[in-house]
């Protein structure tokens, strides 16, 4: 005979996560929020009735731990991960006996998990098992009976990594790990809810791997805890609450609503990385799950870092162009023609390549941003702006992404390219210095050719 929990999954998977059909979310200090300010939260694609309980409870598990993000949607592995010393490579882990984990014990996933010790070698902290360290047993166990009931894939990833002697001695590691994990440490006082959001942030979400510097050793920096990092051509921002470097000025429904949805209007995108964060997991959270984290990002220490936000000057920001759609892309198809045109004619008349900012934009940009920054409206294009990306003191995060493009997982549109090919660095730095000011209301702009031509050399 089944268990009930078998009988019932969906019943007990709702009980187990909390999802009951109430109509207010009551956070631990008393405050309420209304539910349908919260975009409604995605079902997950990866929970089945057909599945335990508790397997089912470890499909979210692996939501809130982003597996996928590394070993792609069907953990068939490859997924390159860049670090200082070369690329490391995601391993297959559906339960294939062959190239998977179907022969581990619940033990072995603990101990791969936790320490970073899989049967027989030592894993490299590209996979976070510094964050991992601090699961519950509970989660552990939710996880291993999940993964039994993925799809097997039954072959090689696509690629595996080759380090170099030395690096290529995993049993390294070992030294690495007694500096370096676990990787955060547990405040003290803190609520109910802030514990819950405090496990999710350091341990299952690992938010620090990217938001958080490095240390010597390339393990976290535990002194600047969340206070921003480079990440490849991208920079994750400062995510703890000073109001002048970090999201102090953000309120915890403003945290939910970007990690729900990848988007604060006038704030924040989500682009590049944390785009894949916000689409394979955290948009997936209970909103319990989100508050409790937008709860403990309001208590961590603030960090004051020499980046700063220039406040968004709403009076400043440009309006849209128009309500009506047909009216709007009918004006814009004129802007961009008549840019077009002007960028042609004073690259002739000139024999430089150099136009007016707004005619660069305009040719360039406006296509997919608008004319008037707010996107082309049937589009699923960013809005820009207001964007805490380019409101900073350093334009090192936009340059480069107007020089390498982002590829972010929410559009089905075409990405946005890189112009470092096509574009001269004063022509970069002359679109950046419009953008800054017309849509980042910012009083002046003064990134020089030189500024952008470092960027594009520290971020190659
Ligand atoms: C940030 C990227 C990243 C995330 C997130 C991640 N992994 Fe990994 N994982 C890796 C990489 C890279 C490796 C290979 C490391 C190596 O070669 O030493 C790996 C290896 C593993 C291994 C060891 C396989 C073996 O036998 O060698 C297991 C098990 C594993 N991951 C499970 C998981 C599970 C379960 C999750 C989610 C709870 C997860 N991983 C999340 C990157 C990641
Ligand atoms: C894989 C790396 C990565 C992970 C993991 C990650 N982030 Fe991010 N995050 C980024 C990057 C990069 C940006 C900048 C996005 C942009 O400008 O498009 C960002 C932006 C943000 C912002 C917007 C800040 C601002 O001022 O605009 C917040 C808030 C944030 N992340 C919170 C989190 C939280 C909370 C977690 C854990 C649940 C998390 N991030 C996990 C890389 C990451
Ligand atoms: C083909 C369409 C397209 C063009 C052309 C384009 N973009 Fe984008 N841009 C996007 C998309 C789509 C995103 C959102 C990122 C994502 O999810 O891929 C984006 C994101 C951005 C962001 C937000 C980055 C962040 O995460 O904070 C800025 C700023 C930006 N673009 C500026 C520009 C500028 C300046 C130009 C011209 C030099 C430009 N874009 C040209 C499509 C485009």
């Amino acid at each position: 005979m089944k268990p009930l929990s078998a009988v019932m999954p969906a019943l007990s998977f709702s009980l187990a996560l909390g999802l009951s059909l109430v109509s207010t979310v009551v956070m631990a200090e008393g405050v309420s929020l209304p539910i349908d300010t919260l975009h409604s939260r995605i079902s997950l694609p990866n929970v089945s009735p057909a599945n335990s309980a508790l397997a089912n409870r470890g499909a979210y598990v692996a939501r809130t731990a982003d597996c996928m993000a590394c070993h792609r949607e069907d953990y068939s592995g490859g997924v390159p991960i860049e670090t200082p010393i070369g690329n490391i490579y995601s391993t297959n882990i559906t339960p294939s006996k062959k190239y998977g984990i179907g022969n581990y014990t619940e033990a072995d996933l603990k101990k791969a998990l936790r320490k970073g010790r899989a049967p027989g070698h030592q894993i490299y902290p590209a996979m976070p098992y510094p964050s991992y360290h601090g699961l519950t047993d509970d989660d552990v166990s939710a996880l291993f009976a999940y993964f039994q009931t993925v799809p097997i894939v039954d072959k090689p990833p696509e690629k595996t990594t080759h380090l170099p002697f030395p690096l290529n001695i995993r049993s390294l590691m070992l030294a690495w790990n007694v500096i370096n994990v676990p990787s955060t440490e547990n405040r003290s006082g803190l609520t109910q809810t802030q514990q819950r959001g405090e496990y999710l942030v350091n341990n299952l979400e690992h938010c620090g791997t990217c938001h958080t510097p490095r240390n010597l050793t390339q393990g976290l920096d535990k002194d600047r805890y969340l206070s921003g990092a480079p990440l490849g051509k991208w920079f994750a921002p400062n995510i703890t609450p000073d109001n002048d470097t970090g999201i102090g000025r953000w309120s915890e429904m403003d945290i939910v609503t970007y990690l729900r949805t990848g988007t604060l209007d006038k704030h924040a995108y989500a682009g590049g990385p944390m785009a894949e964060a916000v689409a394979h997991s955290t948009r997936y959270l209970t909103d319990e799950d989100l508050i409790a984290m937008a709860s403990y990002l309001k208590v961590v220490p603030a960090i004051k870092t020499d980046d700063y936000l220039i406040p968004v000057n709403i009076s400043r920001l440009p309006q849209p162009v128009s309500n009506s759609i047909t009216y709007n892309l009918l004006e814009q198809k004129d802007y961009l023609a008549q840019a077009k045109t002007n960028a042609v004619t004073s690259a002739n008349n000139s024999g430089l390549n150099i136009n007016s900012p707004k005619d660069l934009y305009l040719a360039n940009c406006a296509s997919c941003h608008g004319v008037d920054g707010y996107a082309q409206p049937d589009a699923r294009y960013a809005s820009i702006v207001g964007l805490s990306s380019i409101r900073r003191v350093k334009p090192d995060a936009l340059v480069g992404v107007i020089a390498f493009g982002a590829k972010g997982a929410f559009n089905t549109a075409p990405k946005m390219p890189g112009f470092s090919k096509d574009l001269s660095p004063a022509q970069i730095a002359s679109i950046t210095n419009y953008v800054r000011v017309t849509f980042g209301g910012l009083p002046n702009s003064d990134v020089s050719a030189a500024d952008v031509t470092r960027v594009i050399k520290e971020k190659s």
